[in-house]
């Protein structure tokens, strides 16, 4: 039964950008918890980093569009996972942007970031509502260890630069060894489901 979980687990994996992420949650703002009574309680906005691209910042007021929660149409093995996702409004177009990472070669985070196209990054909400990424490799082990899903909550604000825009913004570390970047603030995110967002 274990391997033929991890084998279907795999191919899945290999194969989720076909997968179609279309079922929508209600609408919800997302909220930091932190240590640090600065960042507690503000929220995460989406902020303009490039063409259609927004890093996740943190600000005192949530964004007048909320964040959506989008899993799949059919029960399968990812359906304890989807994308977390936010309509950006242009002049004349609404596009539904899930959130990637952005990866940087000289350092050990990622940039959350919304940018259109298709979902690659899976995610997850626990009973706490509290937002999280769904590992299924260990590699800081010898064998390496597959298969088994655990949940990651390596999320920091940081001082973060994209594109030469310089935020405050949600961060990903990468791997077991602290952010590198002085600046970073360890936080958790929660889903805080609303009415009330402007434009809705
Ligand atoms: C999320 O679901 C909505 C509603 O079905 C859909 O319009 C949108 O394209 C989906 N977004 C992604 C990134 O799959
Ligand atoms: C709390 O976070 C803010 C924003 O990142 C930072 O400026 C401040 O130094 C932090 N406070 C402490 C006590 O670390
Ligand atoms: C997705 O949405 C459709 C239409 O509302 C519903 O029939 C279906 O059960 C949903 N699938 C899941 C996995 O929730
Ligand atoms: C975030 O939440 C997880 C799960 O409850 C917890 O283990 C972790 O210590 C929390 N991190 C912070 C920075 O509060």
């Amino acid at each position: 039964m274990r391997s033929f979980a991890t084998a279907s687990l795999l191919l899945g994996a290999a194969t989720h950008v076909a997968a179609q992420y279309y079922n929508q949650s209600a609408p919800f703002n997302l909220v930091l918890k932190s240590v640090n009574e600065t960042l507690d309680g503000k929220y995460l906005t989406p902020c303009h980093s490039g063409a259609a691209i927004e890093n996740l910042c943190v600000y005192d007021t949530p964004s007048a569009y909320p964040y959506f929660y989008n899993y799949s149409d059919t029960p399968d093995f990812t359906s304890d996972s989807g994308y977390l996702t936010w309509d950006l409004h242009g002049g004349n177009f609404v596009v539904n942007e899930p959130m990637v990472f952005s990866y940087n070669p000289s350092s050990n985070l990622a940039l959350p970031q919304l940018q259109p196209g298709y979902g690659e990054l899976l995610i997850a909400f626990d009973e706490d509502e509290k937002l999280y990424v769904p590992a299924y490799i260990d590699d800081s082990v010898d064998p390496i260890e597959a298969g088994e899903s655990f949940p990651l909550y390596r999320w920091f604000a940081c001082q973060t630069y994209y594109s030469a825009y310089r935020y405050l913004a949600l961060s990903w570390q990468l791997g077991n060894a602290p952010p590198q970047n002085p600046t970073c603030q360890a936080v958790n995110v929660t889903r805080v489901f609303t009415e009330t967002a402007g434009g809705y």
